[in-house]
């Protein structure tokens, strides 16, 4: 496996100042493997933890993000709970989840999610952008329309900026569930966003998969030849979960 691949763990609402401990174990275990080549790891954490890992400088072999930004294109300003691209840029965080689905069922719509990327690019942070169909879409043979609709409605206007975006395919029935996709699948579903994204944006694009990734179902999912790595929620939690994976992906 030489070319970069990303492991990208999204901590969402967990993580007490002691959790970080975990991170540190895994650190350690990417310090002492040399056989982790091109290896990304981004630990996407909540705020309160975030400024925190941000200012370990013993954890030199992760890389860390938020998980969203204000949709605001203001740096600062009277927006009671929210935080701006530019506060990341301050703590040297380098990276943003936006769109995810649990922030889309909580208000998010892709006019925001655009302003997000935008907003986020300006301040030199890479967006892990979410995208993926509800069951009834893929019940229904809609999912690749839906992804479509959500890629155009969130890269259009950001299109100079392109190159800082990591595309997450997302099927909102898979997060969570224990069910994934089968590789056949996933492998032609890959393909039609690259070709998508390279047709009418014109760019190369990195996609990665998220949805119940884990280490039982590692050794399978990495099989999908034109997936650029994972995006991982529950198994990104504990150390050895994580660690699971890491080898599994690399052996
Ligand atoms: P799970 O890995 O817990 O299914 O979560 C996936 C996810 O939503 C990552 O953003």
């Amino acid at each position: 496996m030489h070319s970069k691949k990303y492991l990208i763990a999204n901590w969402k609402m967990n993580g007490l100042k002691g959790d970080l401990n975990q991170i540190s174990i895994i650190d350690n275990f990417i310090k002492k493997k040399n056989n982790l080549s091109g290896l990304q790891c981004i630990f996407c954490l909540p705020y309160t933890i975030l400024a925190i890992a941000l200012t370990n400088r013993k954890l030199k072999n992760i890389k860390f993000g938020a998980q969203d930004i204000s949709n605001q294109l203001s740096d600062f300003g009277p927006f009671t709970g929210q935080i701006s691209s530019k506060m990341l840029q301050d703590l040297k965080c380098k990276f943003t989840i936006v769109g995810h689905s649990e922030k889309r069922s909580n208000g998010d719509n892709d006019a925001d999610i655009s302003q997000k990327i935008q907003t986020a690019s300006k301040n030199h942070i890479k967006v892990i952008l979410c995208v993926g169909e509800g069951l009834n879409d893929f019940k229904s043979k809609k999912s690749f329309i839906k992804v479509k609709r959500q890629l155009n409605l969130s890269l259009k206007k950001n299109k100079k900026f392109l190159k800082n975006i990591i595309i997450a395919y997302e099927p909102i029935w898979s997060i969570g569930t224990g069910i994934i996709p089968n590789n056949k699948y996933l492998n032609n579903f890959f393909y039609k966003i690259k070709k998508y994204l390279k047709d009418e944006f014109k760019t190369k694009a990195t996609v990665i998969y998220g949805g119940s990734v884990s280490s039982n179902n590692i050794d399978q999912l990495k099989n999908i030849n034109l997936c650029d790595g994972f995006l991982i929620g529950g198994a990104s939690l504990k150390s050895k979960n994580f660690i699971d994976i890491m080898k599994k992906y690399y052996s």
